[in-house]
């Protein structure tokens, strides 16, 4: 394609704004975002400002977006969970293109419709499972199929969300209750699922799952806690939200997390939202249930097994793989950007993932190297096999996510794929 990729994107928070429609303004020469929509005037403002669109091209809602005529190659949906499948749906039958932020759905008929429906229009969608681009599991999965450690028969995988993560996100914000956005294993661990999947090469025959909510829970308030964290008068607690932000924003500036607490924050914007928004509630006092902590057992098609723990109680966040073979063993730290290849009988060697490549920003690279891929699979350069994360190689992670939680809702009962 000679003219430049037209892009919508639907909900301009930090994925859509921050992330994407940044990366894509330093793509100017092969794409050019057209319209915008948010709920949040705030949101729509920063987008006007950071692209230059008119207001006429801004929309109060993505809905609102959708209803008119198609406006562009492209949409971008990246609204809060429970919105992607009806925007996606609509935007489908409009027949755009999509880079459609994870999760697909939070239904497994859901999701299987959405594939379905983009085939049958021949459309072209990516899910952002950016994981698949960074140069450590692309580095893991080169190494894997190059034989080195042999057949995989056993993988450990742990997403350490870290204690401030856990309560930023999955207990004060978006993803705190299941009912509101999805199911922890889904929001968060898809992307886990997928990476499994997709470094064996392998489909999953049953998946088992235990896990609860275990600290962040009113009975759990210490003492002198109080609903919100400038009233508190507990003792060391680590999850005391002014402390966090104030400090996050003294060390790095307007960046994320903290930009997610006050947009474009400044000290006053912050204490003014924490005094307010849900970022300033106290742990113990919020209405979260997503789980703290989760095990996950696959069982793959070959029988390999894959053990994989989401904790909230960790001091650092990071994944870390543990992948056993036959003739040898892979010790991936996604954090340190190390690959330690272990094979049986012989020297360790480390591989400094460092040194593979210029760019690890944004998840660890991730994010650039998608929204790259997905320009070149828009403009025909490579075709919907080149690329790493079409929908219908998606389904299965959410799939198995959604076992995961069926199971763990069942008291760790497997479910069984057919
Ligand atoms: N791929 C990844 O690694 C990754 C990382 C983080 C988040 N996500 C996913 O991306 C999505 C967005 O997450 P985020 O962190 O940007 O959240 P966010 O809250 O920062 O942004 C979402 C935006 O959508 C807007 N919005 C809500 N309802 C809307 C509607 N009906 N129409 C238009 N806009 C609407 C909100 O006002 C907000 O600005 C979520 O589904 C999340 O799970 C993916």
């Amino acid at each position: 394609m000679d003219r430049k990729i037209r892009i919508a994107v639907a909900g301009c928070g930090s994925r859509g704004q921050d992330t994407y429609s940044k990366i894509l303004m330093n793509m100017q020469d092969k794409a050019e975002i057209v319209a915008a929509a948010d709920i949040d005037p705030e949101k729509l403002e920063g987008m006007r400002r950071l692209t230059g669109i008119p207001e006429s091209a801004c929309y109060a809602s993505a809905e609102e977006m959708l209803e008119q005529p198609r406006l562009a190659d492209v949409m971008l949906i990246c609204t809060p969970d429970r919105c992607h499948y009806t925007e996606a749906k609509a935007a489908l039958e409009k027949d755009y293109d999509l880079l459609l932020e994870k999760p697909i759905a939070t239904q497994a008929d859901q999701c299987r419709e959405l594939s379905e429906l983009a085939l049958s229009r021949g459309r072209k969608v990516v899910v952002c499972h950016v994981l698949r681009y960074t140069p450590f599991y692309q580095e893991i999965k080169r190494l894997i199929d190059s034989g080195i450690i042999g057949r995989v028969v056993n993988i450990q995988a742990m997403e350490q969300v870290c204690y401030w993560h856990q309560a930023h996100s999955f207990v004060r914000g978006n993803w705190r209750n299941a009912d509101l956005s999805s199911c922890m294993i889904l929001q968060k661990c898809c992307h886990d699922m997928d990476i499994l999947l997709w470094l064996t090469g392998k489909h999953c025959r049953r998946v088992s799952s235990f896990g609860d909510l275990s600290l962040f829970r009113a009975e759990n308030a210490p003492e002198g806690s109080a609903a919100r964290c400038v009233d508190c008068k507990a003792k060391d607690c680590p999850y005391n939200a002014v402390d966090f932000y104030l400090s996050e924003y003294r060390r790095t500036g307007d960046e994320w997390p903290q930009n997610v607490v006050a947009f474009a924050p400044d000290e006053e914007k912050l204490m003014a939202a924490l005094r307010e928004g849900p970022y300033g509630r106290c742990v113990y006092h919020c209405d979260n249930n997503v789980v703290d902590h989760q095990v996950v057992n696959l069982e793959l098609e070959d029988g390999a097994t894959v053990n994989f723990t989401m904790t909230a109680f960790t001091a650092h966040g990071g994944r870390t793989l543990r992948v056993g073979g036959t003739m040898g063993e892979l010790y991936c730290e996604m954090k340190a950007n190390t690959i330690r290849v272990m094979r049986y009988g012989q020297e360790d060697q480390v591989i400094d993932v460092r040194k593979l490549a210029d760019d690890f920003s944004g998840h660890g690279g991730g994010d650039a190297r998608l929204v790259q891929e997905f320009m070149e699979l828009i403009r025909g350069e490579i075709g919907v096999s080149g690329t790493l994360t079409s929908i219908d190689r998606s389904v299965e992670s959410h799939l198995v996510a959604l076992g995961a939680e069926e199971s763990r809702l069942a008291g760790g009962k497997p479910v069984v794929f057919a």
